[in-house]
């Protein structure tokens, strides 16, 4: 049982980061929901600090816009000019006068550290009462990074870098992480005494280490169990092996908390994303931000969710969704887009080229095929018919459409906001509607239809048009009149895609009845 101390994280962040190649400092870089420097904050909590500093100087302004976002109780240290490691931390620790205990130092672009790893270092540099802790690994290519050394006895004896290092240092395999535990009075200590003698002519912050140890201060070595923790980004090469090795995590964990994932390599999760046992994640599906899966739902193949909740049981295909919320049992694409603001209630249809935007779809209801819906509310169980457009804009305001229960609006309808359309009213297929419709009546605005019998053969002989209506009217006494084209019994045509051609026969429309 180790005696609660003060602590204080420093973490450093104000490098730029050149090998990136970037208008975005380093430490901005998102991967998979968080920022490099926001992957270490949040594995920095783990230290339960009292106060966490944060050396910015790159873009400070923009770093420490981002903290305030994401980190507001962390204080942002100025490093105006980055003359090393050594450097940064002593301008940090000069901007906490009264630290005392433990200072766990964090690299900014070290992002796969666990916080549970942060605790089992700070647990042993505390419980061995070191002066300092160096967290290192031992890997396959030490290429870049600093070495090592160790004296006849396995104690750790300095940390010399690879530009530093002699050709039989360079050949060491175990590493320095930038991740160390310090006792606050022995790390301002040897801060005081390091110099700018190497290659860089910077303050090595590797360099406090050294000293500590030789003045026979008791330091310590934690070498991490899993060697990708300790893995640094300093280009986008890196940020990609990063990417990869954090996913192949993220899905890991879902898997044995009981979700199905059915292709991890296409499967990309961001550690801000919940789902729940028994969700099912199908191949090439991203998963981003505050977005939730619920039990039994599930999303893919081709499913793109940044912000958007699924409920239970729901069933996303090939779709794309941006602050959405799915309902429980709902069914959204293929090929959807929902824009923010989209809310479809339990188990209501969003189909294929569907695209919905600041709209409620009540319980049951159907946008089936190749709709826009955008300022609407629609009620329970209505039914939108194929290519029905939502008109919300006139190019000045945006307006509100309202469909109630049950309503049933034909295909190819055009909706022009402000409208109502009453519950169980219905629109007849191809109208343009921009008067209310009362509750349980019929509107229906499209042109009378114009039959002209027998106009193939007349104005198009010889074509396959022609011999096709020949051979389908052979036999009937003058070629004409009760063929498909007969147009004498106006059905209404209010079906939605398919069912519209099944039921039309018994039900006349007022004034479109004609033949011409
Ligand atoms: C550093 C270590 C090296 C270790 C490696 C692990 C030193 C001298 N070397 O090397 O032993 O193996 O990390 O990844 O510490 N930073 C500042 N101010 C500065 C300089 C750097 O805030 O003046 C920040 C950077 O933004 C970065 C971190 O410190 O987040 C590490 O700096 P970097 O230049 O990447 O150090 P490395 O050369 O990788
Ligand atoms: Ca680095």
């Amino acid at each position: 049982m180790i005696q609660p101390r003060s602590r204080t994280v420093v973490v450093l962040a104000a490098g730029e980061g050149k090998r990136m190649k970037s208008a975005l400092p380093k430490v901005l870089h998102p991967l998979l929901g968080r920022t490099l420097v926001g992957h270490v904050l949040a594995a920095a909590t783990a230290a339960a600090a009292e106060r966490t500093l944060v050396v910015v100087g790159h873009r400070a302004e923009q770093v420490t816009a981002h903290l305030s976002e994401i980190a507001p109780a962390a204080v942002p240290v100025l490093q105006a000019e980055q003359h090393g490691t050594g450097h940064a931390v002593r301008l940090a620790m000069a901007a906490a006068p009264d630290a005392t205990g433990t200072v766990v130092v964090l690299n900014g672009d070290v992002p796969l550290l666990r916080p549970e790893t942060v605790t089992e270092l700070i647990e042993a540099h505390e419980s061995a009462g070191a002066a300092a802790t160096v967290l290192t690994a031992e890997v396959a290519d030490p290429t870049g990074l600093g070495r090592i050394v160790r004296d006849p006895a396995g104690g750790l004896e300095r940390i010399v870098e690879e530009r530093d290092a002699s050709p039989e240092q360079r050949r060491i395999r175990e590493i320095n992480a930038g991740i160390y535990a310090f006792d606050a009075a022995g790390l301002r200590d040897a801060l005081g005494k390091i110099t700018t003698d190497n290659d860089q002519g910077e303050e090595y912050l590797t360099d406090a280490v050294g000293l500590l140890a030789a003045a026979g201060a008791p330091v310590g070595v934690h070498v991490a169990a899993d060697v990708t923790e300790t893995l640094g980004c300093n280009d986008r090469v890196e940020l990609a092996r990063l990417r990869r090795l954090l996913a192949d995590r993220v899905n890991e964990g879902w898997m044995r908390a009981g979700v199905s994932i059915l292709d991890p390599a296409t499967t990309w999760i961001d550690v801000t994303v919940h789902l729940e046992r028994d969700a099912v994640v199908d191949q090439n599906t991203q998963l981003y931000g505050t977005s939730t899966v619920g039990a039994e739902a599930t999303v893919g193949p081709d499913v793109t969710l940044i912000d958007t909740a699924v409920g239970a049981g729901a069933t996303v295909l090939r779709s794309h969704a941006v602050q959405a919320r799915i309902g429980a049992g709902a069914s959204v694409g293929p090929y959807a887009y929902l824009r923010p603001d989209a809310q479809l209630d339990e188990r209501a249809k969003v189909g294929t080229f569907v695209e919905v935007k600041k709209s409620q779809i009540g319980a049951g209801a159907k946008v089936p095929h190749l709709s826009y819906v955008g300022d609407a509310t629609i009620g329970a169980r209505a039914n939108i018919g194929a290519a029905t457009i939502f008109v919300n804009y006139d190019g000045v305001h945006k307006s509100h459409t309202t469909v109630g229960e049950s309503a049933f609006v034909g295909c190819d309808s055009s909706l022009i906001a402000p409208v109502e359309i009453g519950a169980g009213a219905y629109v007849g297929a191809g109208s343009v509607v921009n008067r209310d419709v009362p509750p349980g009546a019929l509107a229906v605005t499209r042109a009378q239809q114009r039959t002209v019998d027998g106009w193939v053969r007349s104005r198009r002989p010889g074509t396959a048009a022609a011999a096709a209506a020949e051979r389908a009217t052979a036999g009937s006494a003058a070629g004409a009149g009760n063929g498909p084209a007969d147009a004498g019994n106006g059905q209404v045509g209010a079906g939605n895609g398919e069912a519209a051609h099944h039921h039309g026969a018994t039900d006349p429309v007022p004034g479109d009845t004609a033949t011409d």
